[in-house]
């Protein structure tokens, strides 16, 4: 099967898109308006992008009715901040419960039970039931695409601090079996670690 994505709906090239690219992890993205309200969102095409300076991305989409960007387009457009909190297995559905397409000023903490604790440099919150957070501060923002549904944009921040709750923490990494992150799959299906193996990689040596 060879398809031009030109031939198809975008909303069908999604769903290839998300049945190929996975597991995807999570990005839960915390932000505050100007106004001060909260807001809560999940983003799964999310990843790092370097480490030094120690920066990660993921993908606001526009709304699929009229195209508007989504709430934490607005809040980190007019702030500059956010914070990343890393879902794991015990706030999956309340993470869940954060998706709901709520009007503009809605605080999705407040809707789903989580709780809205102080960052340390931003004044974005962050929630306290994730083990781990990233205080970012925004490098930039991208454009794809057309103002219509389908485009988008790439949101870039630099981790400005680290929140690593302590049990986790083990000799500078990150204990994934205490973590349990959840990875997102297509449609409404998730993912846990499962069945691990190791690769180690390989070095060349010139002859
Ligand atoms: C697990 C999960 C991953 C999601 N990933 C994305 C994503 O990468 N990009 C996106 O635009 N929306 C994504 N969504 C949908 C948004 O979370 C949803 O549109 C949300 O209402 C946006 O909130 P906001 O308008 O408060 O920013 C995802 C939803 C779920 C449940």
């Amino acid at each position: 099967m060879v398809i031009n994505p030109k031939d198809q709906k975008y909303n069908e090239n999604y769903k290839l898109m998300i049945g190929s690219i996975l597991p995807r992890p999570i990005a839960f993205v915390s932000t505050v308006s100007t106004e001060g309200h909260f807001n809560l969102a999940p983003f799964s095409f999310f990843t790092g992008v370097t480490s030094d300076p120690p920066t990660v991305l993921f993908c606001p989409t526009r709304q699929p009715n009229e195209g508007q960007p989504k709430d934490t387009l607005i809040n980190i457009r007019e702030t500059g901040e956010f914070v990343i909190n890393i879902v794991t297995e015990d706030i999956s559905e309340p993470m869940n419960d954060c998706a709901t397409n709520f009007p503009y000023g809605v605080d999705e903490f407040k809707e789903s039970g989580l709780t809205a604790v102080p960052a340390h440099v931003v004044k974005a919150p962050m929630v306290k039931e994730s083990p781990i957070h990233f205080e970012c501060k925004l490098n930039q923002i991208i454009e794809i695409g057309e103002a219509k549904p389908g485009g988008g944009f790439i949101v870039i921040g630099e981790i400005v601090l680290f929140h690593i709750a302590d049990d986790l923490y083990k000799n500078g990494r990150i204990d994934i079996d205490g973590l349990k992150p959840v990875g997102r799959l297509a449609g409404a299906e998730y993912t846990k670690i499962g069945e691990r193996f190791s690769l180690v990689r390989k070095t060349y040596i010139k002859k």
